[in-house]
């Protein structure tokens, strides 16, 4: 309404009203190398595109007469109200998308803005505790990418539980790095630039683990980076990682059901399916076909769910498989390039007004209304 109403007046929107469009205009604004780090997947990306075009094997089923002045779009997440089921996913250096370099405070100021909830990475250019600074009230998540110095990854947990994040998100399927074919080819990290990583850089741990300061250097800054997050952990590290924090923990990156069974049984609160937006690696299943099985696996613990979602007919068909909250990574990272925090929340009203048209023309007025039964597999896929 208000777009057209603004219309009215002879003032069209200056930001982007598709995902197409929005991704074309994003990409002429950002460098080659900023480009390929973003927008780019694993191998010849057939994942990240499968996660995307996976939500349109299923149809919402119109139902009618159902018709409700508003809907029903809060989610109840480890005890707090959610104002609606979207989240901001985790985005390493996203800092870069901004002009000034502190895109992760952009994106926590959009974040409060909209109420949408921010989930926070390890790899920010800004340290955690600014981030959480601009949220204000509007929770934010902490993702730990876990370094190998366990020393370092307490230190960083303990400082999100200071800075008052809500949760714990570890992310296990990025102890190395994805056979990412746009990256490779400009052969360019401007990911580690300025002030890239100051989140972690900044820790008083990984400080006093130095002989010198921080590598400035690229080559040497890369290969200290890789060193200290690669690190392949396993099933025996979960009873420590669930002893550094009384938050509730989660496991991003989890697409099997006997995953989610034994990370029940050793204590995690939620499980996160995700294919990683199909960057880590390619030819895998989507996450949305992955998500029915892992909601079943969970058995009531929250799911939050990322991979693909580029409308508001994708949140709710994630919800409707059972999803408890939906998160977006590349369409806000190209809201951020293109009009910084007005573009992140652009992105983040237009997703929810969209979600919450679909979800009254086609009569589901509350989330508690969408199950499975409310999807049809759809015969013709475009
Ligand atoms: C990511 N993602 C990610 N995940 C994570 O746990 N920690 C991180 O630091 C990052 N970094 C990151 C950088 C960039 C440029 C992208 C695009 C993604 C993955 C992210 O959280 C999410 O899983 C996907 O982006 C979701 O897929 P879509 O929405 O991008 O298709």
């Amino acid at each position: 309404l208000e777009i057209y109403l603004n219309g009215l007046n002879g003032v069209v929107p200056d930001l982007p009203m598709t995902y197409a469009d929005l991704e074309a205009r994003a990409s002429a604004a950002m460098s080659p190398a900023l480009l390929s780090y973003v927008a780019g997947g694993a191998g010849d990306e057939f994942t990240q595109r499968a996660n995307a075009a996976a939500f349109g094997q299923w149809g919402l089923i119109p139902r009618m007469l159902r018709a409700t002045g508003s809907r029903a779009l809060s989610v109840d997440l480890f005890g707090m109200t959610l104002p609606s089921p979207l989240f901001l996913a985790p985005i390493g250096v996203i800092g870069l998308c901004a002009q000034d370099g502190h895109g992760d405070l952009a994106t926590a100021r959009a974040a409060a803005r909209t109420g949408v909830p921010m989930v926070a990475s390890t790899l920010m250019n800004d340290p955690l505790e600014a981030v959480a600074a601009d949220l204000g009230d509007t929770p934010g998540l902490f993702q730990l990418y876990t370094p190998r110095d366990r020393d370092l990854a307490a230190s960083l947990v303990q400082r999100a539980e200071t800075a008052g994040y809500r949760g714990i998100v570890v992310t296990l399927d990025t102890w190395m790095l994805g056979w990412r074919p746009r990256d490779l080819s400009v052969a360019n990290f401007p990911q580690l630039r300025g002030n890239a990583l100051a989140n972690y850089t900044s820790d008083p741990v990984f400080r006093a683990s130095l002989a010198k300061p921080p590598e400035e250097d690229m080559p040497a800054a890369t290969l200290q980076w890789a060193t200290i997050f690669g690190n392949p952990l396993s099933w025996d590290d979960l009873p420590w990682l669930r002893s550094l924090t009384s938050l509730p923990l989660l496991l991003k990156g989890v697409c099997h059901p006997e995953d989610v069974r034994r990370a029940r049984d050793l204590g995690v609160d939620g499980v996160y399916c995700s294919t990683h937006g199909g960057r880590q690696v390619n030819g895998g299943m989507t996450a949305l076909d992955a998500l029915p099985g892992v909601v079943e696996a969970a058995d009531g613990m929250p799911v939050l769910f990322d991979s693909g979602v580029r409308s508001g007919a994708d949140v709710v068909k994630a919800l409707a498989l059972g999803a408890t909250a939906v998160g977006i990574g590349r369409p806000y990272a190209y809201g951020l390039a293109l009009g910084g925090e007005d573009g992140i929340v652009h992105v983040l009203r237009s997703l929810l007004a969209e979600t919450d048209l679909t979800m009254a023309i086609d009569g589901y007025p509350s989330i508690a209304d969408l199950s499975p039964e409310a999807l049809h597999r759809n015969a013709f896929r475009a």
